[in-house]
């Protein structure tokens, strides 16, 4: 078979490895891809983003399916472009994709399926979103209505800073038209975790737990980041809490998809906070695998990849199951200079190859130089898991895979997994 898989990082470095590691499998494209990507076997780059190209593409390579990664396309509309092409493809159509594309809708569409998640607002007139604030004090939460790359929340622990948050988006347009209205939200409590399962329109396979690392340093400080690292399982989603969530999250929503005549096909990751009682409430819902989060489930995914990607476009997700490993995987981001903010673009990485063999290396903003050099060209440039019988070994794999790994300013955590360990 010939795949196609869209988009450029960490996540779809571990998506297309996976797949490839088919015995169906000849050769994965990745558009655009990265240095990782450019390397690994049987996974070839190519450089086209235009619907229409790939379509083209797609065609003339007769790709056997097609597999997006980030929810830019999606919320774009490619699965209603390729469907309409009539060729297969897996992710949700540009209607469901609101569930992250729009706050505001995901919000509305949980208030009236009874899915649980803060009490909200939303606004656009700054004046009416201040005297919110004022009515509801802080801690409270303020999100740009869409897409914002995981830079559109602020987590406000004054009213001081959530006032001066309403002014940066509403007033002075910092997130430009993602911007155009805020959802004000409670603020939750408790432990965040990552639940993504497969859809097909109506059946559901779960994928294995998992729990990110959202702030760029060490004990969650500092600023909130796309995810500066991420492990599975997640010892914080329990048999009860993981039926819960089945239950009162994820059924709902499929279900609620279905009747309105938008059957969602794709990953669906529910952002989860569950409090002290265990209940689960929805802080967001992502259309999409979860990056860094991909890059530890893929390595403990021991059924054939492109066997549940093709149950799930044929409608016949309850007819697979999918194996792990009992193995922990453990994945530690390297980040450049200045990210989130401002990464900083070039400098030559060295040592990747070194560092091989201990733990496996994703790729997300890499490519080569003019002399052919490794370098960094993103915010999050690798992504190094390691796998252990138990959390301290899994980590201790991917800190000492990670070791030989140099670039000027690299920032990377040292607790990846710390949680786990309590
Ligand atoms: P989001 O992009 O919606 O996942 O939000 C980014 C991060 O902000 C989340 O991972 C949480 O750590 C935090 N956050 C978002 N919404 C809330 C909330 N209602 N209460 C507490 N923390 C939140
Ligand atoms: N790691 C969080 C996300 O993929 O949105």
């Amino acid at each position: 078979m010939k795949l196609l898989v869209i988009g450029s990082g960490g996540r779809e470095h571990a998506l297309a490895w996976k797949l490839a590691q088919s015995d169906k499998v000849e050769i994965v494209f990745v558009a655009p891809g990265n240095a990782g990507t450019a390397r690994e076997n049987k996974l070839c780059n190519i450089n086209l983003s235009d619907h229409q190209q790939l379509i083209q593409f797609c065609f003339e390579q007769e790709i056997d399916f097609t597999l997006v990664g980030p929810e830019a396309p999606l919320a774009a509309g490619i699965v209603d472009d390729f469907t309409k092409a009539g060729l297969a493809i897996f992710g949700p159509s540009k209607y469901c994709a609101q569930l992250e594309s729009s706050k505001d809708f995901a919000k509305a569409f949980m208030t009236k399926h009874g899915i649980p998640t803060a009490a909200y607002a939303t606004f656009s007139d700054a004046q009416e979103a201040h005297q919110y604030i004022e009515q509801k004090g802080a801690p409270i939460v303020i999100k740009a209505d869409g897409l914002a790359a995981g830079k559109g929340v602020i987590v406000a622990m004054t009213p001081d800073e959530a006032h001066q948050a309403i002014d940066s988006i509403l007033l002075d347009n910092s997130m430009g038209s993602a911007g155009a209205r805020v959802v004000i939200e409670d603020y939750l409590r408790g432990e965040e975790a990552s639940f993504i399962v497969m859809v097909d329109g109506e059946h559901i396979l779960e994928m294995a737990s998992s729990q990110d690392h959202k702030r760029l340093l060490d004990n969650d400080a500092g600023p909130n980041t796309g995810g500066m690292g991420a492990y599975s399982p997640a010892p914080v989603v329990t048999p009860a809490v993981h039926q819960r969530v089945i239950d009162e999250i994820i059924k709902p929503t499929v279900q609620g998809m279905l009747a309105a005549g938008h059957p969602y096909r794709g990953f669906l990751y529910a952002g989860l906070m569950i409090d002290e009682t265990g209940a689960p409430y929805t802080i967001e819902f992502n259309c999409r695998f979860g990056d860094p989060e991909t890059q530890p489930i893929m390595c403990r995914l021991q059924t054939d990849f492109v066997d549940l990607l093709l149950a799930a476009l044929a409608g016949k997700l309850n007819e697979t199951n999918a194996v792990w490993s009992e193995e922990i995987a453990v994945g530690v981001v390297l980040a450049a200079s200045g990210y989130p903010h401002s990464p900083r673009r070039g400098d030559i990485i060295d040592g990747v190859d070194l560092a091989s063999d201990n733990g496996k290396i994703f790729h997300a903003g890499t490519s080569f130089n003019a002399d052919k050099k490794l370098i960094v060209s993103g915010g999050r440039v690798l992504c190094v898991v390691g796998m252990g019988q138990n959390v301290a070994e899994a980590q201790q794999q991917a800190y000492a895979a990670l070791e030989p790994i140099k670039f000027k300013g690299m920032q990377y955590r040292n607790d990846i997994a710390a949680k786990a360990l309590k």
